[in-house]
């Protein structure tokens, strides 16, 4: 994994495809003083994407990939990402699965947040299968990304009490709150020096 060498901040990519409010946490976090990571460019695979208006509103670098052409795209984003030194790849709320060459073309530098306690509820409809299974506790993990499905290596992981009244709705909104939290903390786990 990518070191911070001296003041240097790490040149990080995000990528998302909707809301995109980890991403705006993230932006945020990159403009403070001590953050280990600077936010070079955000990529969308939804040109729909409601966090697309505050990019344009912040005057940040996007660009717009739909991955119809999967192959096609990866290998425009490689050449983008080798052009623009890119560091480190972040995934926040980014929907799409990358293939497993690309994945090791970035070996160990991508990561990704997903809202459940890994390795348990792995993909999709997290909260509504953990409010199936009358589970207690959810939460949020940040890992690295590997060939497989949301099965990489554990960085950091938030625990949250799923209460008897909660709603797919209302655990999500839980969980996103401290995601917002982790995914700094993770990236400050990872990159920092101390
Ligand atoms: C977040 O809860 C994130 O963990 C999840 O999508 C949401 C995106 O919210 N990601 C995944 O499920 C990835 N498989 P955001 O767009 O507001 O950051």
């Amino acid at each position: 994994m990518v070191k911070l060498t001296g003041n240097k901040k790490t040149r990080t990519v995000i990528f998302i495809s909707g809301n995109g409010s980890n991403m705006k946490n993230l932006i945020k976090f990159s403009k403070m003083k001590n953050s280990p990571i600077v936010v070079d460019l955000v990529l969308s695979s939804n040109k729909k994407a409601s966090g697309i208006k505050y990019l344009k509103k912040k005057k940040i670098n996007f660009k717009i990939f739909n991955f119809k052409q999967k192959e096609r795209d990866e290998k425009k984003i490689l050449e983008i990402l080798k052009k623009r030194k890119t560091q480190l790849i972040c995934l926040a709320g980014f929907m799409k699965i990358l293939s497993g060459d690309f994945v090791k073309k970035f070996n160990g530098k991508i990561l990704n947040i997903h809202p459940s306690l890994l390795p348990k509820y792995k993909g999709l409809n997290t909260h509504k299968r953990v409010l199936i299974n009358k589970e207690n506790f959810s939460g949020c993990t940040v890992h690295i990304v590997n060939s497989k499905l949301d099965s990489g290596k554990i960085i950091m992981q938030k625990r949250v009490r799923v209460s008897k009244k909660d709603d797919p709705k209302s655990l999500s909104e839980k969980i996103l709150k401290q995601e917002h939290l982790l995914y700094p903390k993770a990236l400050k786990k990872l990159l920092s020096n101390h």
